[in-house]
């Protein structure tokens, strides 16, 4: 059967969704929320909030709605527009565990155990390996595949959940003889995905992980300042064009993306073996603050309006059911399950 979206017919359909596991960073807003700004003018976007991902690790029943609200305050206040895009609660969606279930049965203990997320999680928290971790990938090619999603924007470390998700689409279809889903690709905007690194060169910036070193887009301009001076730096090159660092790079990447004036600069500087890193990091202090004090501002405001904050949701998970419906129907005929027509 030819499956025609329901919202807007010619538009390539974009999903893509964000856990609330904490305060958003820099890695959430340049891996993934600048593209989902790109994306919501041109495309017929689905922007989530993973709560059921968020539950893998047993947050206090108290804290998920604050987390919820924290993501959907954040996305608006970002500039997202849900009279544009479809912006929903993963939970409010009964389609996607029905998928996730009817999913389940196409994807392999092996694969999953060998997942590198899963592989960090057992190791990190032994005591909480969850089968829910395990199929943590399965519910997110739900997410995806719910929707038929052409484009996934996502950050560099999500990459491996989206070629799974591929692999699961492509098996359906085989094992059903059908062309249900398209397989999703990752969104670029630029040549590559973007991982952006905690300021003291160990691992990614990160909602629940190296918090004194990851740049919140609700940090205020005083913590802001203090992050950037304690990034990690060192003497500089000695010989003209070096290549830099990890830890350099990302100061010169997050300079870059905050749209400062003053990237090539630095850059002419680093190059000529004459940078002054306590210059750059006055500079990136600036620019940061300026790009990220106006979000936290209307975040905050927006955040402590719950008949807004429930008004989008109540109307975005609205809008999604109809193209969620549609595909739970189709995979459901696909497979067999078909008792009454
Ligand atoms: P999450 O909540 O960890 O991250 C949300 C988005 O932010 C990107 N990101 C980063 N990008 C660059 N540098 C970083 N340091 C950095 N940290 C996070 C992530 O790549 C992601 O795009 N499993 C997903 C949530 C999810 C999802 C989905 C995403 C659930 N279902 C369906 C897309 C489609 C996650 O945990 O993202």
């Amino acid at each position: 059967m030819l499956y025609v979206p329901l919202l807007c017919m010619n538009k390539k359909i974009v999903v893509s969704g964000i856990r609330s596991t904490g305060d958003l960073h820099l890695g959430n807003y340049f891996g993934a929320i600048q593209n989902y700004l790109t994306m919501q003018e041109d495309y017929q976007c689905y922007f989530f909030i993973a709560d059921y991902h968020s539950l893998t690790t047993h947050p206090d029943a108290s804290l998920l709605r604050p987390n919820v609200y924290k993501v959907l305050a954040e996305y608006l206040a970002c500039g997202l527009d849900p009279n544009k895009v479809v912006l929903f609660a993963q939970s409010d969606m009964v389609q996607i565990p029905e998928l996730y279930l009817l999913l389940n049965t196409l994807s392999y203990v092996g694969e999953l155990e060998k997942v590198p997320t899963f592989k960090e999680k057992v190791r990190s928290n032994p005591d909480n390996v969850n089968a829910a971790l395990l199929t943590y990938p399965v519910l997110m090619a739900a997410d995806i595949l719910i929707h038929r999603a052409d484009f996934v924007p996502v950050g560099k470390d999500q990459e491996q959940h989206l070629e799974m998700a591929r692999n699961f689409a492509g098996r359906f279809n085989n094992r059903y003889g059908c062309n249900l889903f398209p397989e999703p690709q990752v969104f670029r905007s630029r040549q590559d995905t973007i991982k952006i690194m905690s300021l003291d060169g160990e691992g990614k910036m990160s909602k629940s992980e190296n918090i004194n070193a990851t740049i919140y887009l609700n940090d205020t301009d005083e913590v802001i300042r203090k992050k950037i001076m304690k990034a990690k730096t060192d003497q500089g090159p000695t010989e003209p064009n070096t290549p830099m660092p990890d830890y350099i790079q990302n100061l010169f990447t997050l300079l870059k993306a905050s749209g400062s004036e003053a990237y090539s600069h630095f850059l002419d500087h680093y190059n000529g073996c004459t940078i002054r890193y306590g210059d750059m990091k006055k500079q990136l202090t600036e620019d940061l603050i300026r790009f990220i004090n106006p979000i936290r501002t209307q975040a905050d405001e927006i955040r402590n309006n719950a008949p807004l904050m429930q008004k989008v949701l109540r109307e975005g998970a609205e809008k999604a059911m109809p193209s969620a419906n549609q595909t739970i129907k189709e995979a459901r005929r696909a497979m067999g399950i078909n008792y009454y027509s």
